[in-house]
């Protein structure tokens, strides 16, 4: 969010008399549908602009001060949310405003970016997707909802469900990564666990699905650029997330700040009305992503406010995020007739609707519970689940020889790196009212978790912030005696996220030039990575012997990292982005087409670079764990079956190391000929599994026509006759497969489903 300077018309600012309250109980739908209509009867065009109006509201020392016109357009003529306010106190102050100071007395929204956590942080969402489970996706954005909810706040500005397949883009940090199956299945989850047991409850979150769709396609990975999609890799990659979300009831949808096809999304009637609403059957509300309405301008679409108003207005965006622009046109527009007044009617209903779903009719201040918030905030319980998910997001990218887990009685560990003792950035981006005195660092976990014997010594040595080298010297020294050196590196927090695109992804600052003198001490050397996205670090990766991808994973981050790097709890998350060697890979992911060259090393004419290898570093789905796990080849229910049979894939899957640990077992589809390509592999299920040592598990995966099916030429959803693989493994590297053949083609009607089905079922876990 930031900060923007418009001029509200000082006309609007006039006093208006109140009039006695509309907010009878209304308890029949009935009721509640009359309840809406005879306030739309009674409000004038201004009213009703106001309402699809948001303005955001700037914390300051004395208070919270709402931009843009300030109380007085609260007053008159209403304003429909705010952004950016909470707690008790002060979202009662405001919603004592609306109710009691404007005319009709319609409560206010409060909207805030609760992206993962509130004031308990939570793993950034990529870091919660390398945990690949939807379950506790779905428990920390319930954990999530029951503190905002608490603090005043009804509305969240997620799941940010965009595919990004370019870790230049900062905001990969805010997704589920590069797939849509496992972005679906997380999407389905959150949306899930901000609603909760829904309204009447009043720990419902309003959540939002952004940004539609394509904005993490930005060219070049540099934030807010062109994204040019295929209508293929738009229908096939980008838009599943959004239909999921869609599917699990998500209430609003943001548009993205892109373009596509020459048409930016505040614009794209095409895909906001004719697909979102009237194809997917959405019902709930558009609200602009900040100034995107005005945007249309910068865009070259629009040559003046009204014209912007038209465009996003008809394209369906419902709320005008901060631009100001809805108060300032939509009334004259309905009263020249430039805008039918049962559209603006629509969009005013779709707001009011939202508020009475939540109860605000009948109480606008039960979001506000001093109470419920002081027993809601930071608990223990909420702490424990904020460990446990950091626990289960990190990725043990390279464990050579054992090094990890560490003895928690070694004689001297040198602990190094700026970010080792950043209490800031293990917030992550969108901190939520997260307080960096509350969060633990990977420096006060290690020295929490050690003997009492065990000498911890800390020298920052290089920052990702500045390329001064003075402090390499000092952590080079330091290391002469210590038995191991735990090197913390990576990016600040605020190096990835919205505005936050690099175009390049080695370790920023002086990091590398420690790293080199850490490497030449010959000293075991551990690296805990803290980033927001895939980083290029090919160097390390043939140098340092034990890599821990830690990500930036909220309050409980260096309680949770000591846990892993101790050997208190076993790692067992799995990339959901592939790691490239380099930024000239890019992009890179695992679901690409096979070409008509495949990559052959000794072939010269294929698919190939001259200077590296065409392989990522480490591939989607890899992760490492203490213990080792084999699989037998899967074994399919048929080997020939028609359209309309489920197929079962049975796998088993053995703990074969010395340690009890988790293992994230992945199916991955190929169809081999099809009248369109198909990716040479795609996710279609996935579970987690705990192993003792020397247990095994057989795995039911069920595969059916909606798995079979692609699009065809004509956008048909088809499943053709032909031979497909099965792949199942710890990563989309496995080559662990199967074959079977369909013989018919078929067409699947309708849209089908876009949430992933529960597709396994645990069945025999055996002492071998
Ligand atoms: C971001 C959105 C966010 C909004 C409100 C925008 O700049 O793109 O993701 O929800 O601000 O904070």
């Amino acid at each position: 969010m930031r900060v923007l300077t418009l001029h509200f018309m000082v006309a609007l600012l006039m006093t208006a008399a109140v009039e006695p309250c509309v907010n009878a109980h209304a308890d029949s739908p009935t009721d509640k549908a009359q309840q809406i209509e005879q306030l739309l009867a009674r409000m004038t065009l201004e009213e009703k602009a106001g309402q699809l109006t948001q303005l955001s509201v700037q914390r300051h020392p004395t208070g919270p001060v709402v931009e843009n016109g300030g109380e007085d357009v609260i007053r008159n003529p209403g304003v429909g949310s705010l952004i950016g306010a909470y707690g008790v106190q002060d979202t009662r102050r405001l919603q004592r405003v609306a109710v009691e100071e404007s005319r009709l007395h319609i409560p206010l929204l409060f909207t805030f970016d609760v992206i993962h956590g509130f004031r308990t942080i939570f793993p950034v969402p990529l870091a919660e997707a390398a945990a690949w489970d939807p379950d506790l996706a779905q428990r920390t954005a319930r954990a999530a909802a029951i503190e905002a909810s608490a603090s005043g706040v009804h509305w969240t500005y997620a799941p940010m469900v965009d595919i990004a397949r370019d870790p230049r883009w900062g905001r990969v940090v805010e997704g589920a990564g590069e797939d849509p199956f496992l972005a679906s299945a997380l999407a389905v989850a959150r949306v899930r666990g901000f609603h909760g047991e829904g309204p009447p409850d009043v720990s419902t979150l309003l959540s939002t699905a952004k940004h539609f769709v394509g904005y993490g396609a930005a060219e070049g990975g540099r934030d807010y650029n062109t994204s040019d999609l295929s209508e293929r890799t738009l229908l096939e990659t980008y838009l599943p997330p959004f239909r999921a979300a869609v599917q699990a009831g998500v209430d609003a949808v943001m548009p993205g700040f892109n373009e596509l096809d020459g048409v930016p999304m505040h614009a794209n009637g095409p895909l906001l009305k004719d697909k979102l609403r009237e194809q997917w059957g959405f019902h709930g509300i558009v609200v602009s992503d900040f100034t995107g309405v005005r945007e249309l301008m910068q865009h070259g679409i629009a040559a003046t406010p009204t014209e912007a108003v038209k465009l996003a207005f008809g394209a369906t965006v419902d709320i005008d995020m901060v631009s100001g622009l809805y108060a300032q046109e939509l009334p004259a527009m309905v009263r020249n007739g430039q805008l039918p007044q049962r559209a603006l009617d629509a969009a005013v209903r779709r707001v009011l609707e939202a508020k009475q779903r939540l109860g605000l009719f009948d109480d606008p201040y039960r979001y506000s519970d001093a109470a419920r918030e002081k027993a809601s905030l930071l608990t223990p319980r909420t702490r424990a689940l904020a460990r446990e998910a950091a626990e289960k997001s990190m990725v043990l990218l390279k464990n050579e020889e054992a090094l990890l887990p560490l003895h928690k009685g070694l004689h001297k560990i040198l602990v190094v790196g700026a970010l080792a003792d950043d209490r800031l950035s293990t917030l992550g981006s969108w901190p939520g009212d997260g307080r960096p005195e509350e969060s633990i660092s990977v420096l006060q976990g290690i020295k929490g978790a050690v003997s009492p014997a065990t000498q911890v010594v800390y020298v920052p040595g290089a920052s990702p912030e500045d390329a001064d080298l003075s402090g390499i010297d000092q952590a080079q020294q330091a290391a002469a005696d210590a038995d191991v050196v735990i090197a913390v590196l990576g990016e600040r927090a605020d190096m990835s996220g919205e505005a936050r695109s690099r175009s390049s992804l080695g370790l920023p600052g002086a990091q590398d030039a420690l790293l080199a003198q850490l490497v030449e001490t010959g000293k075991p050397l551990v690296v805990i990575l803290m980033n927001g996205r895939p980083l290029a670090i090919s160097v390390m990766a043939e140098q340092v012997p034990a890599i821990l991808e830690s990500w930036f994973l909220g309050s409980e981050m260096g309680n949770a990292v000591a846990d892993v790097l101790f050997g208190d709890v076993n790692p067992s998350g799995k990339l959901p982005i592939t790691f490239p060697r380099s930024v000239g890979q890019i992009p890179i992911y695992y679901a690409h087409k096979n070409t008509g060259r495949p990559p052959k090393q000794a072939e010269r004419y294929t698919s190939k670079y001259l200077d590296s290898a065409w392989t990522p570093l480490y591939p989607f789905g890899h992760g490492l764990s203490y213990t080792s796990f084999a699989y037998d080849p899967p074994r399919l229910s048929a080997t020939r079956l028609t359209a309309e049979d489920t197929l079962k894939v049975e796998v088993t899957v053995h703990n074969t190391g010395p340690r009890e640990g988790e293992e994230i077992v992945q199916l991955y589809l190929r169809d081999n000929v099809a009248s369109v390509t198909r990716p040479v592999r795609a996710l279609r299920g996935f579970t987690r599994v705990k192993l003792m040592p020397g247990e095994a598990c057989t795995l039911n995966f069920l595969l059916d026509k909606n798995d079979f099916a692609f699009l065809d030429h004509y956008f048909l959803r088809r499943v053709e006759p032909g031979t497909f693989s099965v792949f199942v493994g710890g990563s989309s590297a496995t080559d662990n497969q199967a074959s079977f053949e369909v013989t018919n083609l078929a067409r699947v009607e309708g849209l089908g489903s876009a949430i992933p089905r529960t597709l396994r079922t645990i069945a025999n876990k055996t002492d071998e």
